[in-house]
């Protein structure tokens, strides 16, 4: 497996393999990898000749008042996971690599208008910014997103979609831990009385997910998933709520396919969930 830093290195790497004729497989991650990411790892290494995971804790789709600094790191054990699962190259750039005091960008409207782009402002201008330049720099033949951020990659389809990228966006499933709790790096910062507390988010993802299919309405499913998470004290709900899985608007019923998405603040850490219903 090869590790480069640089675009330029990397440019070279995939020209080499495109003159052979060699599909390539992105997986976007911000290191600290789990099961999750393994997952995106497994599928891409599946369907690909190339497997190239970036490892890039993106500056541009972090608040001033978010976690930065504080976001989880450990390169050497993200490599030595990338290798045992068969991925050809990690590229691991330094923010200055990135940017170079940038003013253009890539922001999508409407859909980045609700949910979590309501309380992080910028961060999906931060997340299309990127991820553009990523497709630009590896030019994937697919990439490989997660659908417990599941409204970015609603984001991420509309913008290939929109601006006319030359790849197919692929969402994996959710991978959640034994007993419930889906995978996250953000997981590290709950302490061990938090971590119970946390369940309470896929306690509500379970309750509405019977509650939409015994044909609830959006308000019908959705109170009683707030009311078990103000059942627990460390939780402060930011948001809970039923949109339309293409435009991310608000729905009042289940008439076209839905997202049902939350962000729990459990302690100090901002956690989210999700389901999705095909009518
Ligand atoms: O989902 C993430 O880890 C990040 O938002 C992504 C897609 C790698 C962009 O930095």
């Amino acid at each position: 497996m090869k590790v480069t830093t640089t675009v330029l290195e990397t440019r070279q790497l995939v020209k080499e393999w495109k003159k052979e004729g060699k599909s390539i497989g992105l997986v976007p991650t911000m290191g600290f990898l789990h099961e999750g990411h393994a997952s995106l790892i497994a599928r891409a290494r599946k369907e690909n000749d190339i497997v190239v995971v970036s490892d890039f804790v993106n500056p541009t789709q972090f608040g001033p008042n978010e976690d930065l600094e504080a976001y989880p790191r450990d390169f050497e054990r993200d490599s030595a996971l990338c290798e045992s699962l068969g991925a050809d190259l990690i590229f691991h750039p330094e923010p200055e690599e990135m940017y170079h005091d940038p003013c253009a960008f890539v922001s999508i409207d409407t859909l980045s208008e609700t949910l979590c782009g309501k309380t992080r402002p910028i961060h999906f201008k931060g997340v299309c910014t990127v991820v553009s330049k990523l497709f630009h720099i590896v030019a994937p033949d697919r990439a490989y997103f997660g659908q417990k951020d599941a409204q970015q990659l609603a984001i991420i389809k509309k913008m290939v979609l929109d601006l006319n990228f030359d790849l197919e966006v692929i969402g994996c499933p959710i991978v959640r831990e034994e007993d419930g709790l889906a995978k996250s790096s953000r997981n590290t910062y709950l302490s061990q009385e938090e971590r119970k507390a946390a369940l309470c988010l896929s306690k509500a993802v379970k309750k509405g997910q019977e509650l939409i299919q015994a044909g609830c309405s959006a308000e019908a499913v959705l109170a009683p998933m707030r009311a078990i998470i103000e059942a627990e004290p460390l939780a402060k709900i930011d948001y809970v709520s039923m949109v339309d899985a293409l435009t991310m608007q608000p729905v009042e019923n289940v008439e076209k396919d839905v997202l049902v998405a939350m962000a729990v603040y459990i302690g100090k850490t901002r956690l989210i969930d999700n389901f999705s219903y095909e009518v």
